[in-house]
């Protein structure tokens, strides 16, 4: 069955144990021959007495157990004895002794008890449960004699031991209740049917410390943990329950059951080389004793510890020496409770009282350092044994706040409470088949078990587990520089979520003593306007933080996301809030009012020139000019200034409607003009001969009609474009996302195009035109003049056309009525400056003598056809020359 190393001859040993006690229990078939009973080995118990009924009791009081290796190469160091576990075993105790001082509890009944030492490892445990089954000898084996039956055991402190020992008693359905297993393993209730427990199961306890851990906002901890159940079962149960919040668990590290140096030693390189600078611990004292020597040795501080429940209350590292390194430790304790007599009972305990129990002189030897009773084997110096008990002594003593000796204590009671309602049951209302009632003087552990094990302050749920109560202990510094655990808080799991955890913020001591909360985080938190990014292959905890892109915002610390602000809305600068939109046309602002100002300026300049020309109409200059087309001219001028108004401003449906067309109808009348006074130009050039028939056709009133007729093309144009694709006002978001831009929709490229496009195939024409009659000598020659300022407009246009399609937002509108005014600049001045400079400067040189001495005769060809018809040339030639006061005389 089992294959013989040694490792399972250790097991089978117990296991045969197990199997000669059940084989007498239980099942065993009645032996023809009736071998005498004994026992296969004997354990010494802690303490026993005798009663009508017996509770087991199984408490670690040594610690540091370990087993000799497979070679026998190794010898173990020796275990150490526990005061804390040794108050608990004596208070379980003194509860046995209440009850049996009690007149209420069972008051005609006498309870027993057998304690043993589980040595806190789960293979002394098994002995422990062993030898609680079998009693100390055959005579107090109720099994092999009439001694008292076990009715439960109370026990154990470890959940790993318990485990063991759980599967020992289950087969004899014996309950046994812990009062200090918290594993959340228990829970399955098919693996633990026996099982009860005084503390509440570990799931509430992680539960405390994930909310503990996002209070503070903690987001990167470490885990360490001890290799047994209530490490693995915690450490899964925090995994668990931090999921899905905003906390990451940096590293998880195992102290191993069989302290390790080394192992201790890379632990405390993890932690000192991490960012998590909060590490949760599901240890007990036994490991972490000698894990916390080491980690002082290294002298590594800043670390904030939270502790579970197994060694937040520790007495064992209340010393001055751990608070450099201890201090500040937050963690959850089990309740507490009153235990009234403790104190006094436990004074009691002197090696005077005891003199056969070898534990008191432990107990002696780990308080005091002496040992009670020579000889001793552990070479300390003897004393007296009268020795008082004092408050130092607090691993021992510490009687003030019991947490896991009162549930020793309530589960003493617990078993007390069941075993007397079962012995109260009255005929025919018991809880058992048929209503039946135990029998009063053979009651069955089961029974017990079935009576549903309930007591005072304790309630068992139907998972045999309790009420989820902690405190919430901060390690703080005493007044003689020791450590004190200091009440801070409170988890009740009973309350509603997000109510279960209180904490008194204001008491709290951080780690190196410290007022404000530790820092544990992967990355520090993304102020608002910036977003978190997680970096590639790493934890959520561990991001950069993004600025969010203009137009997104986040208005919160550690947004994950920046959002995208309404429409008509943008980002601000620190992309914290939306601010609406800047709407942006071209106004009154600097810009605009440089232009107003300047087209302003034109149109006076060009009512000015007008009313210069209006003056001096009869006079050569103007006359040779063609005064009819001039004005013409000029009245189309001052509309093409006055046109550039309408870019400015707020673009309404009207003002929209009019900008392209206004402008695009006047500078079509305007080129006309020139058109019709280049034709006449170069008509008067070319024919030489009078009564040419160019001549003819250019007379004042086809001229009229050429300008009429080329201005018509352009307003059909326009027209068209109103009718069908008319423009108007839109906000234009995309150019610069951050403004809204108010600009004139075209409504019609196309439209728009051809428009311009008009204008210019009419500059062009004129272009060529002025261009073939530029050649026309004399101070007079209108060509040049025209060449010269289409040539500017052309220029003007063809600068715009690119300047136009690039330029953003208003400026485009701006860009249009700069071009508009430019150009319009452009014709005034080169059309009429010379002419305006000669009239108001020169006017000696306006007279038709200047003009014909210094030009040749046929520039007068060009001179003014609404007074004289240029077929009556020969009229004003030969009258000319007669003329002094530089009119042209009627025809
Ligand atoms: N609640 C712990 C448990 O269930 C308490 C404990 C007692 C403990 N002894 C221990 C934990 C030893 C680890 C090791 O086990």
């Amino acid at each position: 069955m089992f294959a013989l190393t040694p490792l399972s001859l250790f097991y089978s040993v117990n296991i045969l144990t197990l199997t000669h006690f059940q084989c007498f229990s239980v099942t065993s078939p009645a032996p023809s021959t009736v071998r005498p009973c004994t026992l296969q080995n004997r354990f010494q118990p802690a303490f026993t007495a005798n009663g009508d009924y017996v509770i087991g009791g199984i408490f670690p009081l040594h610690y540091n157990q370990e087993m000799p290796d497979l070679n026998c190469t190794y010898r173990p160091p020796p275990v150490r004895f526990d005061p804390r576990a040794f108050r608990w075993a004596l208070t379980m105790k003194l509860a046995v002794e209440e009850i049996n001082q009690s007149t209420q509890l069972l008051p005609n009944y006498t309870l027993g008890y057998k304690i043993f030492d589980s040595c806190a490892y789960p293979l002394t445990g098994q002995r422990a449960a062993v030898a609680v089954l079998n009693g100390i000898s055959e005579e107090e084996s109720p099994t092999c004699s009439d001694a008292s039956l076990l009715l439960a055991v109370i026990g154990e402190s470890g959940s790993a031991q318990s485990i063991v020992v759980s599967r020992i008693l289950q087969p004899f359905r014996i309950p046994m209740i812990s009062y200090f297993s918290s594993c959340a393993c228990f829970t399955d209730r098919r693996s633990y049917p026996t099982f009860f427990r005084v503390i509440p199961n570990d799931d509430y306890q992680v539960k405390a410390i994930a909310q503990l851990l996002v209070r503070f906002n903690w987001t990167w901890v470490g885990v360490v943990r001890g290799d047994h159940e209530y490490g693995r079962f915690a450490l899964q149960g925090l995994l668990r329950e931090l999921k899905g919040t905003k906390v990451c668990v940096a590293y998880q590290e195992m102290i191993p059951l069989l302290y390790n140096r080394q192992k201790a030693l890379e632990i405390m390189q993890v932690e000192s080389n991490s960012l998590a600078k909060v590490v949760v611990v599901f240890s007990a004292e036994g490991e972490m004793t000698p894990f916390l020597r080491d980690y002082m040795i290294q002298n590594i501080t800043g670390i904030q510890w939270v502790a579970s429940e197994a060694w937040v209350t520790a007495s064992v590292f209340t010393g001055s020496e751990y608070y450099p390194f201890l201090g500040g430790t937050i963690g959850f304790g089990i309740r507490r409770g009153h235990i009234s007599r403790l104190s006094d009972y436990l004074m009691t305990v002197s090696p005077e009282n005891y003199p056969n129990n070898p534990l008191v002189k432990e107990l002696w030897e780990a308080l005091y350092g002496c040992s009670p009773h020579a000889p001793s084997a552990s070479q300390l110096p003897l004393c007296t044994g009268q020795e008082i008990l004092l408050v130092q002594h607090s691993a021992y003593m510490n009687t003030s706040s019991p947490r896991v000796a009162y549930n020793v204590y309530k589960a003493v009671y617990a078993v007390a409470h069941s075993l007397h309602n079962l012995l109260l049951c009255k005929p025919g209302m018991g809880p058992f088949e048929n209503n039946s009632c135990a029998q009063s003087n053979n009651v069955l552990p089961w029974q017990v078990l079935k009576f549903n094990i309930a007591g005072e302050e304790v309630n068992f749920d139907l998972k045999g587990d309790s009420v989820p109560y902690y405190d919430i202990i901060n390690w703080q510094k005493g007044t003689s520089g020791n450590i004190e655990f200091v009440n801070v808080g409170l988890f009740d799991g009973t309350k509603a979520a997000g109510e279960e955890l209180v904490i008194y913020e204001d008491k709290l001591t951080w780690a190196g003593h410290q007022r404000e909360v530790p820092v544990s985080v992967c990355s520090a938190s993304c102020p608002p306007g910036s977003r978190k990014a997680v970096r590639r292959g790493e934890p959520i905890c561990c991001f950069d933080c993004i600025p969010c892109d203009s137009g997104k915002i986040s208005n919160e610390t550690n947004s994950v996301e920046c959002i995208f602000c309404p429409e008509d809305f943008w980002s601000n600068e620190d992309r914290t809030i939306c601010i609406p939109k800047k709407v942006e046309f071209l106004a009154y602002d600097s810009l605009g009012i440089a232009l107003t100002v300047i087209s302003v300026v034109g149109a006076c300049l060009t009512i000015g020139v007008f009313l210069v020309f209006f003056h001096h109409r009869n006079t050569a200059v103007v006359r040779v000019n063609n005064s009819e087309l001039s004005f013409f001219i000029l009245f189309a001028l001052t509309f093409c200034f006055l046109c550039s108004l309408v870019f400015i401003g707020e673009p309404t449906r009207w003002s929209c409607m009019l900008r392209h067309t206004a402008f695009s109808i006047t500078f079509s009348l305007c080129i006309s003009c020139i058109l019709a006074k280049t034709l006449v130009v170069l008509a008067a050039f070319t024919a030489t001969r009078p009564g040419d028939n160019i001549m003819k056709w250019l007379g004042p009133k086809h001229q009229r009609v050429i300008i009429f007729s080329c201005t018509m093309v352009q307003v059909i144009i326009c027209a068209a474009w109103l009718i069908d694709a008319s423009p108007y006002p839109s906000r234009n978001t995309k150019y610069e996302r951050s403004k809204i831009i108010l600009e004139c929709s075209v409504g019609s490229s196309l439209a728009f195009w051809c428009v311009l496009g008009y204008i210019g195939l009419q500059a062009c024409l004129c272009f060529v035109l002025a261009f073939l009659a530029r050649k026309l000598p004399g101070n007079f020659n209108e060509a040049k003049f025209i060449t010269f300022s289409i040539l500017i407009f052309c220029a003007v246009w063809l600068a715009f056309i690119p300047a136009y399609i690039s330029s953003p937002g208003i400026y485009a509108d701006a860009v249009e009525s700069f071009a508009i005014l430019a150009s319009s600049f452009g014709l005034l001045f080169c059309l009429f400056a010379p002419k305006c400079y000669i009239i108001l400067l020169k006017p000696e040189k306006n007279t038709k003598q200047h003009l014909m001495a210094h030009n040749h005769s046929y520039i007068v060809k060009t001179m003014d056809e609404s007074r004289c018809d240029i077929t009556h040339r020969k009229c004003f030639t030969s009258s000319s020359t007669s003329g002094s006061n530089g009119e042209a005389p009627p025809c």
